[in-house]
């Protein structure tokens, strides 16, 4: 376990380069499992959800190997064997073995799923994708002599459901509609990747048209990460500096851009990169979270410190209704809140130093962007949790001027 000790208070300002997108490499590297060749990827980052997959993928017998900043995967030789469950039940991402597994070996087994606890997170979607191509579900246990192409209807947008029913209907016999999909970016890396693979897979608007193909190796280099991108453009307003950032996907975050403008900030755009700092602060600053093109979820606990700091307001999540336990673990930080039905009210609060364990792996950034601001020593425990989706974190917010260091605490 890993804790971080953030000697705060330094105003923050600086250039950044932007990861590869964790949720953008995590289905790609599954979907390697339907492909019988090399594939290369380029801009992998190394973080640890990523690491627990490539494992994952090890253990059916891909070979692994990297060349400068190109990460190769060699599927030829795989066969299925059960998981093992402390490696899937460190990733949410690990779902994805449900359709790559049953397109590659026609089985797999459901398991204790991972990832951040912040909501009951069903997989009712990703099972009725399974029945719709004709796979039996039989307790744990899932097979399919073979799949067949078919139509299947979201009742909502999910990113997870999304991939596998592509993951499902890429090499199935015949085609599929999937409709109601998410849009989100990485879903297009993942059609993307899966073209270069031979397959013949494309979006439009909400509905994905899928025809099944062998697939063999393919090419991609992972796009910029929008939530890490956001994630620096908020640590540099909430310390009082100008923190650019270089490789973002742009045309992905206008919602995001908004955000920041709404609480009294300017964005300047110059290609890929943004740069952000506050002008005029915003008296009251109120967010929803919404699938994609709208707010990404994943950002509303990392903006909920800017709140408190700047100008209360009011959070609300439709992506996941209840994801504020973090709230929790910002209170040693000054942050006050509470929880009117499904919105999180966040006061305006005097932050100050803290010591917490970070909650899960967004909510833990939001923790360390009240330590970087409070003057004093902050201690954040069960750090390995944020480091889970960020590549480099102590080095590149120390090259912003922060001086934080992470320890091995066992
Ligand atoms: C992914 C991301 C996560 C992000 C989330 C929402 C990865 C590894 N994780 O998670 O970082 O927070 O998207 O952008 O990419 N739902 C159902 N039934 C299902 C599946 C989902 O009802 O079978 C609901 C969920 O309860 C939730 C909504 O759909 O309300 C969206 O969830 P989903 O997009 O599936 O999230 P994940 O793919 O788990």
């Amino acid at each position: 376990m890993k804790k971080i000790i953030v000697e705060g208070g330094n105003p923050l300002s600086g250039s950044i380069e932007v990861s590869g997108s964790k949720n953008a490499a995590l289905p790609i590297i599954f979907a390697c499992i339907l492909t019988n060749g090399v594939s290369e990827i380029k801009n992998l980052p190394d973080i640890g959800d990523v690491n627990v997959a490539l494992r994952i993928i090890s253990n059916l017998g891909a070979k692994v190997y990297k060349e400068k900043d190109i990460t190769y995967i060699d599927t030829e030789n795989l066969s299925y064997s059960t998981p093992e469950i402390n490696l899937v039940s460190k990733i949410r991402a690990s779902t994805y073995l449900i359709g790559s597994c049953l397109s590659r070996f026609g089985e797999c087994r459901l398991m204790p799923f991972g990832g951040c606890s912040f909501s009951h997170r069903p997989i009712d979607m990703h099972l009725s994708a399974c029945s719709s191509l004709g796979a039996v579900i039989d307790g744990d246990s899932i097979s399919a002599e073979y799949l067949r192409g078919a139509e299947i209807v979201f009742k909502k947008p999910s990113v997870g459901a999304t991939v596998n029913a592509i993951l499902l209907a890429a090499s199935a016999d015949g085609d599929s509609l999937i409709r109601g999909c998410a849009i989100e970016p990485h879903i297009d890396s993942l059609i993307d990747f899966i073209n270069s693979c031979g397959g013949s897979v494309r979006r439009q608007k909400n509905d994905i048209f899928v025809s099944g193909r062998r697939l063999h190796g393919g090419k991609i280099t992972v796009i910029g990460d929008m939530i890490e991108a956001g994630s620096y453009l908020a640590v540099g307003l909430m310390c009082d500096g100008r923190v650019s950032v270089h490789g973002c996907p742009t045309e992905d975050m206008a919602s995001v851009f908004k955000s920041i403008e709404n609480l009294g900030a300017k964005i300047d755009l110059n290609g890929n990169c943004i740069t952000a700092a506050m002008t005029d602060r915003a008296n009251y600053f109120s967010l929803t979270a919404e699938p994609h093109p709208g707010f990404p979820t994943d950002l509303q606990p990392i903006f909920a410190p800017l709140m408190a700091r700047f100008s209360g307001g009011m959070i609300c999540d439709t992506v996941w209704p209840s994801r504020f336990g973090y709230l929790n673990a910002l209170s040693p930080f000054g942050v006050r809140s509470s929880i009117d039905k499904n919105k999180a009210k966040i006061q305006k609060s005097k932050i100050k130093q803290g010591r917490t364990s970070a909650p899960d792996l967004r909510g833990g950034m939001a923790c360390l962007l009240c330590a970087l601001l409070s003057k004093g020593k902050s201690e954040i425990f069960s750090a390995d949790l944020i480091l889970r989706g960020y590549e480099n974190l102590e080095e590149k917010l120390n090259s912003l001027g922060a001086k934080i260091k992470i320890e091995n605490i066992t």
